[in-house]
């Protein structure tokens, strides 16, 4: 084999190579340890960015991943965990209209994220002193100056 022949292999093995690597990040379903929540497209954004860790609630307290992660059809519930991720923001749209399914971006983080919340404080798995915490505003709302 020419000098030539194999140089042009050992390229075409390092683009191999790259493009092998970009073509797992694109399809990357394991879930990020901390993602940052911060959606444009609010008429104003008042409370600022939300930090949310995977790692906590997954690891550490065993949730399920269809707890939060769902994409519906006929009203159940098909995503299964492994398949890709859309953000909340393709299917709840961040501008309140009059009536529309599915529900706002905003109620929908809230009534996910403080409806379990509140149904561990009600079922005595938190205390209520915790509970308390966990509904403050700034336990999830950073400061928008920060990020
Ligand atoms: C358990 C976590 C949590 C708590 C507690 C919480 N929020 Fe949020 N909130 C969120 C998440 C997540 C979003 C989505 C943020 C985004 O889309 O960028 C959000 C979005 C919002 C938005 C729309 C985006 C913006 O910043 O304008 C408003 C307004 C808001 N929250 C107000 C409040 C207020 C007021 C409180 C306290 C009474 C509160 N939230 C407490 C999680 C929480
Ligand atoms: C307690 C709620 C909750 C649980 C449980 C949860 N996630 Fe998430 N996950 C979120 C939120 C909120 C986001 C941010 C979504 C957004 O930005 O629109 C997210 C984002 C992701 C993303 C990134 C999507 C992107 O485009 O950046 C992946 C991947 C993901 N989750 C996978 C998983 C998997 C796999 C599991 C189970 C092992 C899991 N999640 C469990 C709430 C949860
Ligand atoms: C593929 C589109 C899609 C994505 C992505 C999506 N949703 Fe939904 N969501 C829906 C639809 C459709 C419904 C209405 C289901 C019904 O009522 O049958 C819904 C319902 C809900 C509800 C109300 C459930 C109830 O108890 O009434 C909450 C809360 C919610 N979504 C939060 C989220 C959050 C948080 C995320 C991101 C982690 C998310 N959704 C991502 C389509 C989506
Ligand atoms: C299905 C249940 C469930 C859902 C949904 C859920 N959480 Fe939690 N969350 C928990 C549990 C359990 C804890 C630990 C409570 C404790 O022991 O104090 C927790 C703790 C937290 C804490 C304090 C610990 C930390 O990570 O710093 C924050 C902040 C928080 N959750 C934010 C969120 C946000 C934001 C969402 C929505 C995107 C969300 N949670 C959705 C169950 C849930």
């Amino acid at each position: 084999m020419g000098k030539r022949k194999i140089i042009g292999m050992l390229v075409g093995v390092v683009f191999l190579f790259i493009g092998g690597v970009y073509w797992v990040k694109a399809n990357d379903i394991t879930p990020p340890s901390v993602v940052i929540i911060h959606n444009t497209g609010y008429k104003r954004y008042i409370k600022g960015p939300v930090k949310f860790s995977h790692e906590k609630h997954v690891k550490e307290h065993k949730i399920a991943c269809t707890e939060c992660h769902h994409v519906y059809v006929n009203g159940k519930n098909v995503w299964k965990e492994g398949q890709p991720v859309k953000k909340c923001s393709e299917c709840h749209n961040p501008i309140k209209k009059k009536g529309q399914k599915p529900m706002d971006l905003m109620h929908a983080y809230h009534k996910n994220c403080m409806g379990c919340h509140k149904q561990l404080a009600k079922e005595g798995k938190i205390s209520k002193a915790e509970y308390k915490k966990l509904r403050r505003c700034n336990t999830c709302h950073q400061k928008k100056k920060k990020m």
